[in-house]
């Protein structure tokens, strides 16, 4: 960890090349002042990366929103990391809930995916999260434990300390018809995801930042981030409007460094 805000936003389909380039230029603008304090990324569309990379080089760290699990083959419609390293993408968001619960994906083929970014030297976003029927069944650590341990179990220490963020989101707090987590519920699970990073890969676990998403908005926003072990906000829906966004970052951004100075 680096002792800065993580805070981003993956568009999933909404954003054409056009829209992803004027966003991202004009979050670049609005951020400028505080970039030096946030670990701030944007992960658009496939067909946006480029232009997004072009649009803010170095100053903004973008990311894919999924990756192939082998550099060539006969993947019909898959996206290789050489591909991305070509256009300088150099972060991966793997595992995200929609991949998992809409297209199938499963802790194995996350697996393979972190396994090949790692190689590739790229930095990793692993999302976890529960259903609501784990949740129910009171089974919501076990889960997030079984996907830790499956799709980031490829990783050694080092290579997790230094390449790997956790995005803990719970799968029936995220989309239109998410409810958002209680902010102790929110910490409950941090201090659970912690844990087993601690056990899968020792004191490297302890750095690992665990971002939390799931209809995080202008209202919950401060209160999830004044939690003990949430290093983040990985925003969805709520983060599209730059001047909204903004404004959720500067809203969090002095709760989490004050809690952050305490902690000290
Ligand atoms: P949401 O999306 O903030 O719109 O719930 C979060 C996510 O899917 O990462």
């Amino acid at each position: 960890m680096t002792g800065k805000l993580y805070i981003g936003t993956n568009t999933k389909m909404f954003q054409t090349g056009t829209e992803a380039e004027t966003y991202i230029r004009k979050m670049d603008d609005l951020i400028d002042d505080i970039r030096d304090r946030l670990e701030f990324f944007f992960i658009p569309s496939f067909t946006s990366l480029e232009r997004s990379v072009r649009a803010v080089g170095d100053r903004i760290r973008i990311g894919a929103q999924n990756m192939a699990w082998e550099d060539r083959g006969q993947f019909t419609g898959e996206v290789s990391p050489l591909m991305l390293e070509e256009i300088g993408v150099r972060f991966v968001l793997i595992g995200h809930s929609e991949r998992r619960h809409v297209f199938g994906e499963t802790d194995g083929m996350e697996a393979a995916k972190v396994r090949l970014a790692a190689d590739h030297g790229f930095t990793v976003l692993l999302c976890v999260g529960e259903t609501a029927e784990q949740k129910d069944a009171g089974r919501s650590i076990q889960a997030v434990r079984e996907q830790l341990e499956k799709a980031a179990g490829v990783l050694g220490p080092e290579e997790a300390r230094e390449r790997l963020w956790i995005g803990y989101e719970p799968v029936w707090a995220i989309g239109t018809s998410g409810v958002p987590a209680s902010a102790s519920y929110a910490e409950d699970m941090h201090g659970a995801i912690k844990g087993v990073l601690r056990q899968m890969f020792d004191g490297d676990g302890a750095e690992i930042p665990v971002l939390y998403g799931g209809s995080v908005n202008a209202s919950n926003a401060p209160e999830i981030i004044a939690r003990d072990g949430i290093d983040g906000l990985f925003i969805g829906r709520s983060a599209w409007d730059p001047d909204r966004f903004n404004g959720i970052i500067r809203s969090v951004l002095p709760v989490f460094e004050s809690r952050a100075s305490k902690q000290l």
